[in-house]
């Protein structure tokens, strides 16, 4: 079943004669329960694409649907409760509040829904156990590791039991241990409990986690690998080789 659905997405950005043309007419879909990474060398319009998915900005023509429904016939209020209730993020820089405890951080999006404090301790044990963060409710964002933060970030995320999980460069403020720990995470999130995962990356060893990878290139999709029964190993080796195949750099992607 299809879950997400960018049709024919534009996105220019300035105006006059300083005119950039982030996105030039891309298409895909996102089937409910995949898990499938985005990469492309700098510029390439990852951060663009994933800004119109979750509807923090507006495309100049095309539309996005999840579950059906068209991000552009929605009010900023529509809007606004639609990225609370079917939306995960996942940034790199965390984005977590530093005069919050970690624990305040994670159920934020559900005291901002006004749900009863029992349904919300529930949530909270939940997500804290998948992610083996309980000992650290009372602590502060900054009296945590960079990898604890990520993983209380994981948590805040999917406390709302969202359509879909977004992550733009989730690993990219992290050393390669807490890296892989966190792709771990994000297989088991997608395997065990059929989480939906789009991610942007730059790391090849990382796109092989997912079970697809879109290649970006000056705004549209010029290619599209499936992982299907390879190993990682050889999904990563398959990755590597389209990027060499595309002149590209893999430091530059
Ligand atoms: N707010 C903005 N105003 C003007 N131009 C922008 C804006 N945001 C992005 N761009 C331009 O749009 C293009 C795509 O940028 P985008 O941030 O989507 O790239 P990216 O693939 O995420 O790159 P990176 O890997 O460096 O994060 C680039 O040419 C960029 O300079
Ligand atoms: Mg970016």
């Amino acid at each position: 079943m299809k879950i997400l659905e960018v049709r024919e997405a534009v996105k220019y950005y300035g105006n006059g004669g300083n005119i950039t043309k982030a996105l030039d007419g891309l298409s895909f879909s996102v089937d409910k329960g995949s898990f499938t990474a985005i990469m492309g060398a700098s510029g390439s319009g990852k951060s663009t694409l994933m800004n119109m998915i979750s509807a923090v900005d507006t495309l100049s023509s095309g539309d996005v649907f999840i579950d059906g429904v068209s991000i552009a016939d929605m009010t900023d209020e529509q809007s606004a409760d639609f990225r609370r209730d079917k939306l995960g993020f996942v940034f790199q820089d965390y984005n977590l509040l530093d005069t919050m405890t970690v624990e305040e951080n994670i159920i934020l999006p559900l005291n901002l829904r006004k749900e009863k404090v029992a349904k919300i301790q529930e949530e909270l044990k939940r997500v804290t156990d998948i992610f083996g963060i309980g000992h650290l409710s009372a602590k502060f964002p900054d009296e945590i590791s960079g990898g604890e933060r990520q993983r209380v970030a994981c948590a805040r995320a999917l406390i709302t039991s969202p359509s879909i999980i977004l992550a733009d460069e989730p690993t990219g403020a992290l050393d390669s241990a807490n890296s892989l720990r966190l792709m771990k995470t994000f297989s088991e999130l997608n395997k065990s409990f059929s989480a939906t995962i789009l991610m942007v990356t730059h790391n090849p060893e990382i796109g092989a986690y997912a079970d697809r990878v879109l290649f970006l290139k000056d705004g549209v999709i010029w290619n599209e690998i499936y992982k299907g029964d390879r190993t990682k190993k050889e999904f990563y080796n398959d990755i590597i080789s389209l990027i060499a195949a595309s002149g590209g750099d893999n430091d530059v992607f």
